[in-house]
């Protein structure tokens, strides 16, 4: 046809076949959904045995469908699996390659079944391996902390509130703070893996299963504990997919945190710690810098998967009952975060286990105005009313600041003009250790609270490797 004679549609452009090519990029979703090719077969396999469970299909033909799922596993396993053009899914590439092993038979295998429960069940199955994965990354990260601040508890520095210097406290009580940070974030993936462990397929596409599957014996051969007990929910639920965003994301918060606190103490102002050569980087220009490389990554990263939960959240929001194409949207950030987190957490395990640190640094960093606290207290011990020692710790502070000297070296005289209470014995408040182990009281940084957050960590752990 010439153009003159071919009928113009305004709206023309591609639009014309039955087939738009660019649609079938944009639709398809092989390219990352690969990745659950291994769920999405062992969820065929226990399908393959419910149905002949039902009498839906012989044994016979079961074991053909199991076999020939193994055969495409291997293949998979072997990279020797090759997608071609219309494998537009994960499981459509399974079940096409199945057909081309065993024949016509691969055709009963979706009986009853519908790509809605079988991709929330295999959604299901591969999160609850990699969370499982991360879970073991977080441990060995927590592992690393605790024998370092074992190690190292008589490190004493500087603990901040609002980036000033505030009182004295070890090291490792610093580093346990982000120990239980990530003991949280362990229980809260352990509970997160408990309730996504459920089992949606036989939900058919939303109304149910027409040949009565056995789901519970689908459940227990899939290894979820219970079924969802509405095929409508089964389908559309996503909910786990959004909780895993928001762990990883608040985990990544408190990597964040920590690669920041480092990168500070890793300045020269600071000098509190170096890292190793393997974490860091040199400038291409500057021939005398070490940079923070890891730790910024890290603190870069946390922004890429707090971006992609937000991203889901909206795709997932205002999105009518059961399935929906929408929720093709699920899946890419969920292996980000997941690579992200298994990457960012192993990463933060070697800088930590790596890094020097400088004690006399830190302890260099400590001043006698720490001890303003300790002042105070000291005349509380006397009876004094704490509101009052506040008053009168504060106007030593000032006397100290006036005469441009350090508080500490006030004499017994000086204080006494500011209340009768004070004594030789105001002396042993000017002693760092005695400061950090006066806060004895469990959860503080005295010596042997801290011993005893290491003992139950350490306990922690310990039960974890049994299981
Ligand atoms: C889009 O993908 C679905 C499978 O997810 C398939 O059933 C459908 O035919 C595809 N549509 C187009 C226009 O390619
Ligand atoms: C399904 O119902 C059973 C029985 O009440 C319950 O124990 C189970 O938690 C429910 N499953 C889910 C996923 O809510
Ligand atoms: C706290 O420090 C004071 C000295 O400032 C000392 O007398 C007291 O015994 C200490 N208390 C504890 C529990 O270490």
């Amino acid at each position: 046809m010439s153009s003159s004679d071919a009928p113009k549609k305004l709206w023309g452009g591609r639009f014309t076949g039955a087939v738009d090519p660019l649609m079938d990029a944009f639709n398809a979703s092989i390219h990352f959904d690969k990745r659950m090719y291994a769920a999405d077969l062992v969820g065929s396999m226990a399908y393959s045995k419910a149905l002949a469970k039902n009498n839906i299909i012989t044994e016979e033909e079961r074991d053909t469908l199991v076999n020939g799922l193994q055969q495409v596993m291997d293949e998979w396993q072997g990279n020797k699996f090759v997608i071609k053009p219309g494998d537009e899914d994960i499981h459509t590439a399974n079940e096409r390659r199945l057909g081309e092993i065993i024949g016509p038979l691969a055709g009963k295998l979706h009986t009853g079944r519908s790509r809605n429960d079988q991709v929330a069940t295999d959604m299901r199955l591969w999160l609850r391996d990699e969370a499982s994965a991360i879970l073991a990354h977080l441990k060995e990260l927590i592992a690393v902390t605790v024998a370092r601040a074992e190690k190292e508890i008589d490190a004493l520095l500087p603990g901040y509130t609002h980036l000033q210097r505030a009182q004295p406290i070890r090291w490792s009580h610093f580093l346990l703070s982000y120990a239980w940070l990530w003991h949280a974030d362990a229980e809260r993936l352990e509970q997160l893996i408990e309730r996504l462990n459920v089992l949606p397929l036989g939900s058919g596409a939303l109304a149910g299963h027409a040949f009565n599957i056995d789901r519970e014996f689908l459940a227990k051969e899939l290894g979820f504990r219970g079924i969802i007990n509405n095929s409508l929910y089964a389908v559309s639920d996503r909910d786990f997919v959004a909780e895993f965003l928001f762990w990883a994301s608040l985990t990544m918060v408190h990597i964040s945190r920590i690669a920041e606190d480092l990168i500070i103490y890793s300045s020269s102002e600071f000098g509190f710690v170096k890292l190793a050569d393997a974490y860091s980087t040199g400038s291409s220009l500057m021939p005398q810098k070490k940079n923070p490389d890891s730790l910024e990554l890290l603190r870069g990263k946390s922004g890429r998967v707090f971006g992609g939960m937000s991203g889901f959240m909206m795709s997932y929001k205002g999105i009518p009952s059961t399935y929906n194409k929408d929720l093709q949207e699920d899946k890419e950030p969920m292996f980000d975060a997941a690579d992200t987190l298994s990457g960012s957490l192993q990463i933060t395990a070697g800088v930590l286990s790596t890094m020097q640190i400088f004690p006399e640094r830190m302890r260099g960093a400590l001043s006698a105005d720490m001890l303003a606290t300790d002042l105070a207290e000291y005349l509380v011990r006397k009876g004094v009313p704490f509101r009052e020692t506040h008053h009168i710790s504060g106007a030593a502070v000032k006397m100290a600041e006036d005469r441009g000297t350090s508080l500490d070296t006030l004499t017994v005289e000086d204080l006494k003009t500011l209340h009768p209470s004070f004594a030789d014995d105001v002396a042993n408040v000017w002693s760092y250790e005695t400061s950090i182990d006066n806060r004895t009281a469990p959860g503080g940084t005295s010596k042997p609270a801290v011993l005893d957050q290491i003992k139950k960590l350490q306990a922690w752990l310990a039960q974890g490797k049994k299981l």
